[in-house]
């Protein structure tokens, strides 16, 4: 039986998690930095995973056998102050590992990202395996993550599934600080028939996936067994591929009014570093990774959406 523990478990993926679980009656302890929230359904333990006694104690506390490890800073907030950045995102992994090895946790979840691919990674449809060279304290936060996965696995057997996220396109919580994070404002903007100002070029192509498709994304990578797994880094995985108009457009062929105004800032520059579209194929081999959404269900469900 699993026992899962999730951390940063009120961000956009940890909330959406952790629900899931709760619903299907899976044992969950979700954890983050901030007080109890007065609405979360499942147990919560208060949590700064940069405190490693901390978090052996809720380890051992519950008996501990799964954890999602969700803490991190976002690429473009994580621009703002690397060196915190890079301690939260890394530091934190440190722990987890260090914690999973003395606990004999079984399977480990961390997201990485397409923050780790540059521009000599072949934007416009990266390979699962390619050069890379990325931008921003996150992306490279996320490519060493690769590695310590990579080598803790041949070390010491430690279990740690990962996928390289697109932006992921949610309506409950926020992610707060990402370059993908415009798709989800203009959401919100064309719900309450406001305006958008959209911080990247209109042209600017960048994968995606809907949130219903992330988590089972995630659930399968982790019921999967082991030996299915060609790879001990991170898996590409794909929804479907947009631009702000083309976004913009589909909103309005669904039958919602929505104005954007253009006005791209440091953003751009970081997606122009980041993929148009990549091979997902691994992924669909290995663990059976099958996106329901494209650019017109996800629009759909999204703004149908309370
Ligand atoms: N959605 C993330 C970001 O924009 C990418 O992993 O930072």
């Amino acid at each position: 039986m699993d026992r899962i523990l999730i951390t940063g478990a009120l961000g956009q993926l940890g909330s959406a998690l952790q629900k899931v679980f709760y619903d299907k009656g899976v044992f969950v302890i979700a954890t983050d930095i901030r007080d109890c929230p007065k609405d979360i359904e499942c147990q919560y333990e208060k949590l700064d995973a940069l405190c490693q006694d901390d978090l052996l104690n809720i380890v051992k506390k519950y008996e501990i056998n799964v954890i999602y490890h969700l803490v991190a800073i976002l690429s473009a907030k994580g621009e703002k102050n690397p060196f915190r950045s890079w301690k939260i995102n890394m530091e934190t992994f440190q722990n987890i590992i260090d914690v999973s090895i003395k606990c004999k946790i079984k399977k480990i979840f961390w997201p990485s990202s397409i923050a780790v691919f540059g521009k000599g990674s072949n934007l416009k449809y990266v390979p699962q395996n390619t050069f890379m060279d990325p931008t921003t304290v996150y992306g490279v936060s996320k490519l060493a993550g690769e590695k310590l996965i990579n080598y803790y696995f041949d070390k010491y057997k430690l279990d740690i599934r990962s996928i390289r996220f697109p932006g992921i396109i949610s309506m409950g919580i926020k992610p707060g600080g990402g370059v993908t994070d415009y798709i989800i404002e203009m959401l919100h903007a064309s719900k309450k028939g406001e305006d958008y100002t959209c911080f990247l070029d209109k042209d600017k192509r960048l994968p995606m996936v809907y949130m219903e498709d992330a988590i089972s994304a995630i659930i399968s990578i982790m019921s999967v067994e082991r030996s299915k797994l060609s790879i001990s880094s991170s898996y590409n995985i794909l929804g479907f591929t947009t631009t702000p108009e083309e976004f913009q457009l589909a909103i309005k062929s669904n039958g919602f009014n929505i104005a954007v105004n253009y006005k791209a800032d440091y953003r751009q520059k970081i997606a122009n570093t980041w993929p148009e579209n990549l091979d997902d194929n691994l992924a669909k081999k290995d663990w059976g990774w099958s996106p329901k959404f494209g650019l017109d269900e996800t629009i759909k469900v999204a703004l149908s959406l309370q």
